[in-house]
């Protein structure tokens, strides 16, 4: 190889190297320029080698141009990478700081949910000790044990779903009393909330809903007691202390006398109205002797709260549906209750 054709090829090259530099955009293409441009089996090594070839002035002048080929690539290829790691960090200085960020969204506890751990509460800090009982229950526990045997008319108004062996979905929470009447000896205490189940379902009717239910056990509990329970727990669940109550005469077998309560509300036409909230009465001595407990010594009131109803009434809600629709709109207008 003659000084003249290595002089050309270096141009060649040179040129070659400068183009395909520009034209790279990232460190690693870079890097594969420097290997193609400067490694072993590069064309500018190769001339390197065949440098021997030629006589000692031409060596000294050839090996110089070579010499300052590489360096210029050389020189090329790190203005390159800094030029590149800039631009990165130009990227990074883009970022605009002011983007809101992307929200995830955080679920919530479900009104009714919220309604019975707020009633839950109250009663907690009524001295009431919060137990559970099954959904599935027997016909002795929904039915027998509450003084309601099996030809009284109102098994047929609880519009029970039977399942097979005799069991049933509990038409009411009244059965924990009796499994919590079992158990234990008085003083009882307690409140049992959970869900219950009747072939129902219309406005103010769904086939599951929750109730609450209180049974206070002890020697010369007496009608004043439950009144007052019930007004505490109602003022103080409904925040208003000049909330009207009403307790009307009813009927249940399980207890005697029996009441039933409403409240006082203003519907969306502007006019007042009553809303039946709960039932409640003396426990029926015939009940407290089938749990064994002596009906001569204790006496005690029980409860049954309709929580949806209690819910309604607070969220201002007139179709009890809504509640078991699943329409998140509806549902997030309660996360912060
Ligand atoms: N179990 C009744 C119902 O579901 C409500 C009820 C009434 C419960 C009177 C009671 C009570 O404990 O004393 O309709």
């Amino acid at each position: 190889m003659s000084g003249d054709t290595l002089k050309s090829d270096l141009k060649k090259v040179l040129e070659e190297a400068t183009q395909s530099i520009k034209d790279i955009d990232n460190p690693s293409d870079l890097e594969k320029l420097r290997v193609k441009f400067l490694g072993k089996k590069s064309l500018l090594n190769t001339f390197m080698k065949s440098l021997s070839d030629l006589d000692n002035e031409e060596k000294a002048q050839a090996g110089k141009k070579l010499n300052d080929t590489k360096k210029k690539i050389n020189d090329l290829l790190g203005e390159k990478k800094i030029s590149l790691s800039k631009s990165k960090d130009k990227e990074d200085d883009g970022f605009d700081f002011s983007m809101p960020g992307k929200a995830s969204s955080v679920g919530s506890l479900h009104p009714i949910t919220k309604t019975m751990n707020c009633a839950i509460q109250i009663f907690e800090s009524l001295k009431f000790e919060c137990v559970e009982g099954p959904e599935i229950e027997d016909e002795f526990h929904n039915f027998t044990a509450l003084n309601i045997p099996e030809t009284h008319p109102a098994r047929a108004m609880h519009d029970t779903f039977y399942l097979e062996n005799n069991n049933l979905l509990r038409t009411h929470t009244s059965s924990v009393q009796v499994r919590v009447m079992d158990q234990e000896n008085p003083p009882i205490r307690i409140i049992a909330p959970g869900k219950v189940y009747r072939k129902d379902s219309d406005i103010t009717h769904t086939p599951m809903f929750h109730q609450i239910e209180g049974l206070y056990i002890d020697k010369e509990v007496s009608f004043s007691n439950l009144k007052s329970i019930i007004n505490i727990f109602l003022k103080s669940f409904f925040e208003e202390d000049d909330l009207k109550i009403r307790f009307r005469p009813s009927y249940f077998p399980f207890t005697e006398p029996s009441a039933e309560v409403d409240i006082e509300y203003i519907d969306n036409k502007g006019n007042k109205n009553w809303l039946e909230i709960l039932g409640c009465g003396m426990v029926h001595p015939n009940v407290l002797d089938m749990a064994n407990i002596d009906s001569t010594i204790y006496s005690g009131y029980a409860f049954g709260l309709g929580v949806e109803r209690l819910a309604m009434l607070k969220l201002g809600i007139t179709d009890l549906r809504l509640f078991y629709e699943n329409d998140l709109r509806f549902l997030k207008q309660f996360q912060r209750i």
